[in-house]
């Protein structure tokens, strides 16, 4: 089992306010809960660890399986003055971290399927939910949640063929509290540079590479009705532009429609 408590999580983490005070519990409900109950007397940055989480929330108000010893089940405080519909865009950009760290620190080479889904081998191993509220001052606050599968060996049957872990998918069990410090750093650099220039503009060519469906054909789900589109990358807004079979160009709004690969749920 790696090192995972408050003390060895505040040890590694290198960062300016990111991360700075860690609440660390065993079990929780959900660390996006705790947060948020926190919110009035936290300052911006609060980071809160749980080892198992009993109510861990997914999106589209799914629940988040939160299994002890086994993920990175955690949340953060963020206060940024944007505009609330803006939101989203932090979610997008925090897959980008998990994916860059992934990728910088432990050789992995995970993908992102947008808006904010971190998929390796075809699988999901990690998502991220962000709520918003305004705290007793009526000053706006995200909560972002995020949850990885790091070190767990095995899913239930029902999600097995799309979800996984990464040591189902590289055999290696990895320090989860190493990952957690990579992407505090990441993070705080990105929100930096998203905070001056009000837009993910300097990172979406980035991004963009590390899409799993770049310039691929997709499905683009509305309800029930599914139209093949070719994938072609976010703006600076995050807003994925795709071209119909017709050569019609439109831009998509993360929550609006979602995207399916052409012959599977990847
Ligand atoms: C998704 O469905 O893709 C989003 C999953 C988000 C799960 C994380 S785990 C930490 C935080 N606390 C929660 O209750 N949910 C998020």
């Amino acid at each position: 089992m790696d090192d995972y408590n408050e003390e060895f999580i505040q040890k590694i983490i290198n960062t300016k306010w990111l991360g700075r005070k860690v609440i660390y519990e065993n079990v929780i409900d959900s660390t996006n809960e705790a947060v948020k109950k926190a919110l009035n007397t936290a300052p911006e940055g609060l980071l809160v660890v749980a080892d198992a989480q009993t109510v861990g929330k997914g999106s589209k108000g799914r629940s988040w399986s939160s299994p002890p010893g086994t993920g990175i089940w955690m949340s953060c405080l963020l206060k940024p003055e944007i505009d609330a519909y803006k939101a989203c865009e932090l979610t997008l950009l925090i897959s980008f971290c998990i994916v860059k760290v992934l990728h910088a620190v432990f050789e992995i080479d995970a993908k992102i399927k947008w808006p904010n889904d971190v998929i390796l081998n075809g699988k999901k191993i990690a998502g991220i939910l962000t709520e918003v509220c305004s705290d007793r001052e009526k000053k706006q606050c995200l909560i972002t949640g995020i949850g990885i599968n790091v070190n767990q060996d095995n899913f239930p049957d029902e999600i097995k063929d799309m979800a996984s872990s990464i040591l189902i998918e590289t055999g290696r069990q990895i320090s989860r509290r190493k990952l957690i410090a990579g992407i505090l750093e990441s993070l705080e650099n990105e929100y930096e540079q998203y905070l001056i220039s009000n837009s993910l503009g300097n990172m979406c060519e980035e991004y963009n590479g590390l899409l799993i469906h770049h310039n691929q054909k997709v499905r683009l789900i509305n309800g029930n009705k599914e139209t093949m589109v070719l994938s072609k990358g976010i703006d600076k807004h995050g807003k994925l532009e795709v071209e119909y079979e017709n050569g019609q160009k439109e831009f998509i709004n993360m929550g609006e429609l979602s995207i399916r690969g052409s012959s599977c749920y990847i």
